[in-house]
Order: C-alpha cells, then sequence, then structure tokens
C-alpha cells in the first residue's frame, strides 16, 4: 500500500477548477468535482500538454492542445485523438488536506 502525500489544501481548488501538483516525481492534475476530489496524470496521452490547463465540464476534462477528452473519474479517453487513458492516482482527504498515493511500479 503506498503511503499517501499531501498534495494542496481542499480551499486551493474550487469546484470545477483544477491544480497541477507532484505525486512521486510524476505530473499528477487534480480536479475537483462538485466537491469530489480526482487526480489523472497531468500529462496527456496523445502529446506534450497538461491536462490541469484544460476546460473542465462535469467529469470530464478537455486538453487544451487538441481537444482529446478524458473522465477525470477513471482517466479513460473519450475521443479522439487520444488513443490511451492516463493514469489515475487513489486520493484522499485528511480535514482539510487533499492526500495522493503515487503510482505503484
Ligand atoms: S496533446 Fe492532448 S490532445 Fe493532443
Amino acid at each position: 500500500m503506498p503511503d499517501f502525500v499531501k498534495v494542496a489544501a481542499v480551499n486551493e481548488i474550487a469546484a470545477g477548477e483544477a491544480k497541477r501538483v507532484e505525486v512521486g516525481g510524476e505530473r499528477v492534475a487534480l480536479f475537483n468535482v462538485a466537491g469530489e476530489f480526482y487526480a489523472i496524470s497531468d500529462v496527456c496521452s496523445h502529446a506534450e500538454a497538461s491536462l490541469s490547463e484544460g476546460f473542465v465540464e462535469e467529469d470530464v476534462v478537455e486538453c487544451p492542445l487538441h481537444g482529446a477528452r478524458f473522465n477525470v473519474r477513471t482517466g479513460k479517453n473519450l475521443s479522439l485523438p487520444a488513443l490511451f487513458p492516463v493514469a489515475r492516482y487513489e486520493v484522499r482527504l485528511s480535514g482539510e488536506d487533499i492526500l495522493v498515493a503515487p503510482r505503484e511500479r
């Protein structure tokens, strides 16, 4: 079981917004979907773009570079040009802190 690390405070990310953090040396995009927090890789599976800078609508983020869409709860790719999902990370709350677990390798 990986150790969860604190990456942000709950009040740093408003509903419908995202923040880029780093977990275990990887860039992770943290999303607030109506008060629930989700974490997926910040790096789009199509090319080098930051999903935390994408357009978020409910639980879907649209890549800012070519518009591929991903489900922020699962990392699943929902549209071209992305052919692959992105990694998903476990998120846990501890009081006002948001914790994310590094991916197991
Ligand atoms: S880099 Fe994300 S869709 Fe191309």
